[in-house]
């Protein structure tokens, strides 16, 4: 018996209950971790004009808004700055008083079990919107190290479960971990961006995040999109230098590398769903298009199935009501 008529596949698709006692890949909430953009100010809630459904809050607008995560059942949330005023070193990403430092203490003093990783980079803060220290006109690696560590450090030390360097400058993972232990965060992870791609789907970002580049753009440091033997080596350089988790970004292009990424290491795999593909879907199902619900799922399943552990999406909230109903 080795073919049809005998062998039929359909016979594992002909009831919902069958269908669903086979499926090979489950998507969970814990699985999901929100993005918050946090602002100086109070009272703050202002919506993303390319992000629909995404705000800006001031630290103080933060509790109310994380218990509701919270009680969506979300584990973890990663916060993303916007301070108000820049510099050319980015010092309000490492102040002690920064805006991601307050956010943190607001979360953690509602919401202590909430999962509070931060992002590490300077691009937010630097008055060239750059992810490092610029000299002559471009991103110098090495002396972006230090002011990434403090970074790191000055989250850590505001209450960060786990720091997230999505700089994409070489040894950073190394010089943040050597700083976080030297200060006595041994158990502070880092979840690297590891294989990250200069993406044109990072732009509803930065408008969110008045990230911008001033020049150029960040193809000297963030990964080349045709290149997926580079992202294994970017990998496997992050978990040498002591990345506790990797990520792939963004997760839709990159389907084939996280596959590969899970394939080869054994370490726990991140993927952020990005802006621009959360953007697509909302437009899409806002002109009426498509079922925002259906290509969400199916999309997050995607994810899932090439291999990523955790997804970081725009979309975890409605994706942890629409997963409860189910
Ligand atoms: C900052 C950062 C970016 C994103 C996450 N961290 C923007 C960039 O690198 O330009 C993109 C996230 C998204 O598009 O949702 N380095
Ligand atoms: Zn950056």
């Amino acid at each position: 018996m080795s073919g049809f008529p005998e062998l039929r596949l359909r016979r594992l698709r002909r009831t919902p209950a069958l269908r669903s006692m086979f499926r090979e890949t489950r998507i969970d909430v814990d699985d999901l971790i929100y993005p918050l953009f946090v602002v100086e100010g109070r009272q703050i809630k202002e919506e993303i004009a390319s992000m629909p459904g995404v705000f800006r809050y001031s630290p103080d607008m933060l509790p109310a808004e994380v218990e509701e995560i919270a009680g969506l059942g979300i584990p973890a949330v990663i916060l993303f700055g916007i301070p108000s005023d820049k510099d050319e070193q980015g010092s309000g990403a490492y102040h002690p008083e920064g805006v991601v430092q307050k956010a943190v203490k607001a979360i953690k003093g509602a919401v202590p079990d909430m999962v509070v990783v931060t992002d590490v980079c300077l691009c937010e803060y630097t008055s060239h919107g750059h992810c490092g220290v610029v000299v002559d006109g471009y991103v110098d690696n090495d002396k972006s190290l230090e002011l990434l560590a403090q970074t790191a450090v000055s989250q850590a030390q505001a209450g960060a479960d786990i720091v997230a360097p999505s700089d994409m400058m070489d040894g950073r993972v190394k010089a943040i971990r050597q700083a976080l232990d030297e200060n006595g965060f041994h158990l502070v992870p880092i979840m690297s961006y590891a294989a990250k791609y200069a993406s044109a789907l990072f732009e509803p970002f930065r408008y969110a995040a008045e990230s911008t580049p001033g020049f150029g753009d960040r193809r000297s440091y963030q990964m080349d999109s045709p290149n997926w033997r580079e992202a294994l080596r970017e990998v496997e350089q992050d978990i040498a230098e002591g990345a506790d988790i990797v990520m792939v970004k963004p997760a839709l292009p990159c389907l084939d590398v996280i596959r590969q990424v899970r394939d080869t290491f054994r370490h726990p795999l991140a993927t952020y769903n990005v802006s621009g593909e959360f953007a697509m879907v909302k437009a899409a199902a806002r002109n009426g298009w498509i079922d925002e619900r259906r290509v969400v799922l199916e999309i997050l399943m995607s994810i899932k199935r090439a291999g990523a552990d955790v997804i970081i999406t725009y979309h975890a909230k409605e994706a942890a009501r629409w997963l409860a109903e189910r």
